[in-house]
């Protein structure tokens, strides 16, 4: 049976000076998990926060922390968001050479496991280590900016990788980041999404719920 639909509204697209404010309203409004991008100018061309705001964001709220690590080599910081209150820590594979121990080291923290596929990267580099994963997160658009257009291309992806899941009987959120709305979440989760990342559609809105109820209502209703 597919779990219930998970919405993550990402705190790139809130505004910074009023982050408590702006996690509370999200709170309040239905949000599921609060998505953490953390970006290094290196790995992606933007930077964003570090470990230091992902622990006062997880001061103000008590959602589950999912972090979008999109920084060179990542195992310098897996400690360092996971005290912060990751509850979720998710690793771009195209960063990690040594992947398996990557995930191990992420898992001997207590955080659940996350490996992240830009959209170049094909599915079968997470195959290997399906079974060390809480979570897999395919990138929908190129990281680094919020606002950008859905790649539809990538849907044949996450149909692929809801095909191993299913099959392999394992319990792994399947998780979709970059240019989700109401428009196109509906296709995400037929291919096999059942977690949501949305930046610009939910801190962009001028009501959070309602925004938040039309990602939920596109999910089931394609
Ligand atoms: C992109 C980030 C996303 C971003 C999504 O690099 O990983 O989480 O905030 O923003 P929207 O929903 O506006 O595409
Ligand atoms: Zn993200």
């Amino acid at each position: 049976m597919r779990k219930p639909t998970i919405i993550a509204p990402s705190i790139l697209a809130a505004d910074f000076c009023r982050l408590a404010d702006e996690l509370a309203q999200v709170e309040k409004a239905g949000a599921d998990w609060i998505h953490v991008d953390v970006m290094d100018g290196h790995f992606v061309p933007n930077i964003t926060i570090g470990p230091d705001v992902a622990k006062s964001v997880n001061r103000y709220t008590d959602l589950p922390l999912d972090v979008h690590l999109m920084i060179e080599q990542p195992e310098r910081y897996i400690e360092a968001f996971a005290e912060a209150g990751a509850t979720t820590v998710g690793v771009h594979v195209e960063t990690c050479p040594h992947l398996h121990r990557t995930l191990a080291q992420i898992r001997e923290t207590g955080a659940r496991t996350c490996v992240v596929l830009n959209p170049s990267s094909p599915a079968t580099l997470v195959e290997p280590v399906l079974g060390d994963l809480d979570q897999i997160l395919v990138m929908t658009v190129n990281p680094g900016f919020g606002g950008q257009k859905f790649i539809e291309s990538m849907l044949p992806k996450i149909e692929t990788l809801r095909q191993w899941i299913d099959d392999a009987g394992l319990d792994v959120t399947l998780e979709v980041d970059g240019g989700i709305g109401p428009e196109t979440i509906g296709r995400a989760a037929s291919a096999g999404a059942d977690a949501f990342v949305a930046g610009t559609a939910v801190f962009g809105a001028p009501d959070y719920a309602e925004a938040i109820e039309g990602l939920r209502r596109g999910a089931v209703s394609p």
